[in-house]
């Protein structure tokens, strides 16, 4: 066999053979936070569904195709002095045969993806489930729980095995909203509103992403899924609702007064029961309790809140707060920890 041959070979069947069985044998379940292949919820699942359908349908094309290529390599190699074989035209059977294979490949595909469609767009009437309002926002992501009067950012919480209705809205530019496992994408566009239904059946925490394009901190724009069991959400909508909790140590009664005064914290934040009644950036009502902070980038800790109020523009690069704290508001070490401890005890 001369060389281009043997390396044609290889790279028609060999390497992708040992993707294929790489596939196969587990490799592409990778245990990571974002990976679609460990699909959760109705949605995902589908969704997961539908991608492996379309891998073997394509895997099986590619092995007919290939093989044919490869065999007419070797079968019918130009010899010098070969004559011109003779010119046919036309073939009924190969012409029939090659209009057919593509449509039933085509209907294989198109009936499990027209049929998945209907069902991720056949979005539940909104009191059948529970309805949740996403706004997205350069970088980071509200939700509202029309009926339950609670508003939350970068944290969305969501009964186990109940059909969560998804509206989405965007404030600024087009954003996606994706949690992987669970399932998505789905643009998030100004004066535009989207709806999808989600589900997750394991109580657990999941990642959520921007998945647009949207600006600077596009990667970082995060938020995190959790699925509780029901008592566990109807804890959490209790908490949620109560009033922030009270300053109570001394550091915290500084951070306080800094929050309200020198911090200028009220120009954009809100929290619930006192004067912050500020709608740019995240409600901080109940901000100590989420597991993240920085819209996912951070777990929440008393470390990574200095860190935070210290140089949000370092964190998250282009952000609205970043233009604040750095630019005109001067805090000492002393105040930013006050600040932080502050704010770690809204819960
Ligand atoms: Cu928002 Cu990308």
């Amino acid at each position: 066999m001369r060389p281009h041959w043997l390396l044609a070979l290889i790279a028609a069947i060999v390497l992708p053979g040992i993707f294929v069985a790489w596939m196969i044998w587990g490799g592409y379940e990778p245990n990571l936070p974002q990976s679609t292949f460990q699909a959760d919820g109705p949605v995902g699942k589908l969704q997961k569904d539908l991608f492996w359908i379309i891998f073997w349908s394509a895997t099986v094309i590619f092995v007919v195709i290939e093989g044919i290529f490869v065999y007419a390599i070797f079968r019918f190699p130009r010899r010098p002095n070969q004559p011109i074989p003779p010119q046919t035209h036309g073939h009924q059977t190969l012409e029939i045969g090659w209009t057919i294979a593509p449509a039933i490949v085509l209907a294989v595909v198109a009936v499990p993806t027209v049929s998945a469609l209907w069902q991720i767009y056949n979005v539940p009437e909104e009191k059948a489930g529970l309805a949740i309002e996403v706004r997205a926002h350069q970088w980071w992501w509200e939700f509202k729980y029309p009926n339950q009067g609670v508003v939350t950012a970068n944290e969305v919480h969501m009964p186990v095995g109940t059909r969560v209705h998804f509206t989405l809205h965007s404030d600024d530019v087009i954003h996606s909203f994706w949690i992987p496992k669970l399932g998505g994408k789905l643009d998030v566009i100004p004066n535009h509103s989207n709806v999808i239904w989600l589900q997750g059946d394991e109580p657990g925490e999941y990642y959520g992403q921007c998945a647009e394009f949207c600006g600077e901190a596009h990667a970082f724009m995060r938020f995190r899924a959790v699925v509780d069991t029901q008592a566990d959400f109807d804890k959490w909508v209790a908490a949620q609702k109560a009033p922030a909790s009270a300053a109570a140590t001394g550091a915290a009664t500084t951070g306080e007064a800094l929050f309200m005064g020198k911090g200028a914290c009220t120009a954009c934040h809100t929290v619930a029961g006192t004067n912050a009644k500020g709608v740019i950036g995240p409600n901080l009502t109940h901000v100590g309790s989420r597991t993240t902070i920085a819209a996912g980038i951070m777990p929440n800790d008393h470390e990574n809140l200095v860190k935070w109020l210290s140089d949000p523009g370092g964190i998250k690069p282009g952000n609205k707060m970043a233009t604040v704290i750095g630019k005109s508001i001067k805090l000492t070490p002393d105040e930013v920890g006050a600040l932080a401890t502050y704010v770690q005890g809204l819960k």
